[in-house]
């Protein structure tokens, strides 16, 4: 258990009020860490507060932050260190996914794909995180120790595989998996390796890569999906935390510009 022991450590996880998010902090919280779980909402929202009356922990705070936008990250950078202390970790965590059900134009054709959608997911996909790693990241530089875990998607290691949505076609719909999503993980993966040559040997950076989560998706989707994927399911949601609190620890002390992928054995074949 010591080498997993997150005691004391403050870790900064973003888009924490979502479905991954939340597991995280709850299992940061578990290893010892304290956790500052950012997000949107404002704190006196009905979905900040019933969050945080739902973790039931101490070793918890919420911090409104929106990961676009630097002075929003300073001033919760500020009110972190005042209520937990110096920041050691940052889980990148906060991204969009355009959702099956988007307007037709952003689950159409690539060729009109529009651009301003290309730029939304962009900025929080990837502009987030480097934004993020230059206020959190560079407290724990100037500190001289930290991690930081950049979430990243097989769908940024290797495209999505459109013949799995062509049940919709088939149903008269124009969709195919937008491009954003793919583009903007990918650049993460080297946001990573870019930033753990240039913080090492103090501030290691590591990508952990995702599969599909179980999330109630239709059963035509899951007949294409699964059948390409060696672990026959999709993942649960808690399945990832072990990654999180391994890279977030000493376990993974000699780690950093690695890509931990965690796939159900997607990219094996
Ligand atoms: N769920 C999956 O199947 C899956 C698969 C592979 C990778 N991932 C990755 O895991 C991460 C979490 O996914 P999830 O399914 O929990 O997503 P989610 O949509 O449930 O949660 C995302 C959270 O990010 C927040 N957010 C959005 N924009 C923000 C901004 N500008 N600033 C701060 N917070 C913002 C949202 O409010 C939301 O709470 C993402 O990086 C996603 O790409 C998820």
């Amino acid at each position: 258990m010591s080498l997993f022991d997150l005691q004391g450590r403050v870790i900064v996880v973003t888009g924490a009020l979502g479905q991954l998010g939340t597991q995280y902090c709850h299992a940061l919280v578990a290893h010892g860490a304290k956790v500052a779980a950012l997000d949107l909402a404002e704190p006196a929202s009905a979905r900040a507060r019933d969050w945080v009356a739902a973790a039931k922990t101490q070793g918890l705070i919420y911090v409104q932050g929106n990961v676009t936008d630097r002075a929003s990250l300073e001033r919760a950078a500020d009110e972190i260190g005042e209520k937990l202390g110096p920041v050691f970790g940052l889980v990148n965590n906060a991204a969009l996914d355009s959702p099956p059900n988007a307007p037709i134009e952003e689950n159409g054709p690539f060729e009109t794909y529009p651009e301003q959608s290309w730029n939304r997911v962009l900025d929080v996909n990837l502009t987030g995180p480097m934004l993020c790693c230059q206020v959190f990241g560079g407290r724990m530089a100037r500190a001289g120790k930290g991690s930081i875990v950049n979430i990243g998607s097989i769908y940024g290691q290797l495209s999505p595989p459109q013949d799995i949505y062509e049940y919709r076609r088939q149903r008269g719909e124009t969709f195919f998996k937008p491009v954003a999503y793919s583009a903007s993980k990918s650049g993460l993966t080297n946001l990573t390796r870019y930033l753990a040559t240039y913080w090492a040997p103090h501030v290691r950076v590591n990508t952990l890569t995702l599969a599909g989560v179980a999330a109630g998706q239709e059963s035509e989707f899951l007949k294409g999906y699964l059948a390409r994927m060696p672990m026959r399911r999709m993942a649960e949601p808690d399945e990832y935390n072990g990654a999180v609190v391994f890279l977030m620890s000493d376990a993974a002390r000699y780690m950093t510009g690695s890509n931990l992928l965690i796939d159900g054995g997607w990219s094996a074949w």
